[in-house]
């Protein structure tokens, strides 16, 4: 049984106008699976239907043997799913850690406490700066507060959208590797990524998402070294 799985999704922003017109992915415990495709494939439509933020106009939302379809974000969040969106993910105007507080807003103050700790030892340049305004942090220290936000109630499934957007190739490289400790500390993850070759390198699996419909899927391997996925897809 899939931790998560999207069978068949027509969903939109509305209660009319499809941007999934029957996608289906899963994931499995312990899984990395990377989302990729072209701008506008509605790969980030996708992680918000799977997080309750999208009109489901048809097909299932399932969390193990339990159908979440419709359910609220809040409840969805309730049953050990965190979510980091592509833009906005972080409260500028507040300290380092008052923005991993936040998310350690469902959680006893004990737990808080030990939840802080986890993710400065996790991510070292929060804890120097964690007195800090958020938006006065580099674009790669600004998405580790967003994803140790997600990590403070230590989630069993992380949604990442775009984790590496606007990061050099170096901080990009470094947020990878963070990913893999995340999942490597038992948080499986489903991933969007612009940087696709490298999120499917470090993926179990992969979809490629194409006008809002399944296009290939595959371990993140073999769709890397897919002719037709690499030339499309992959810059070649
Ligand atoms: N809030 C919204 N309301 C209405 N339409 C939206 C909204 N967000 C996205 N869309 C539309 O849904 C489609 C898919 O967008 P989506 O953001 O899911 O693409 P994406 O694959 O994540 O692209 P990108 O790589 O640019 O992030 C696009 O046509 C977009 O214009
Ligand atoms: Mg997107």
């Amino acid at each position: 049984m899939s931790l998560l799985s999207l069978e068949g999704i027509v969903a939109g922003y509305g209660p009319d106008v499809p941007i999934l017109h029957g996608v289906n992915l899963h994931l499995d415990a312990g899984e990395i699976v990377a989302i990729v495709g072209p701008n506008g494939a509605g790969k980030s439509t996708a992680m918000k239907a799977a997080f309750g933020l999208l009109n489901i106009h048809e097909g299932r939302i399932r969390m193990g043997d339990e159908d979440v379809t419709g359910k609220s974000p809040e409840s969805i969040v309730r049953k050990g799913v965190s979510f980091v969106p592509q833009t906005e993910n972080i409260f500028p105007s507040l300290t380092v850690q008052e923005n991993l507080e936040l998310g350690g807003y469902f959680s006893p103050r004990s737990h808080v406490r030990a939840g802080l700790e986890r993710i400065y030892t996790l991510f070292p340049p929060l804890r120097d700066k964690r007195y800090q305004k958020s938006g006065c942090l580099s674009g790669g220290q600004r998405q580790m507060v967003a994803m140790g936000r997600a990590l403070m109630p230590d989630p069993t499934l992380m949604l990442l959208d775009e984790p590496t957007a606007g990061l050099s190739p170096k901080y990009a490289e470094e947020i990878f590797s963070l990913v893999l400790g995340i999942n490597a500390n038992g948080t499986s993850v489903l991933m969007v990524e612009q940087n696709a070759r490298q999120a499917l390198m470090i993926s179990n699996r992969g979809y490629v998402l194409v006008d809002g419909r399944n296009r290939h899927e595959g371990p993140g391997n073999d769709l890397v070294r897919d002719r037709e996925v690499a030339e499309m897809f992959l810059g070649g």
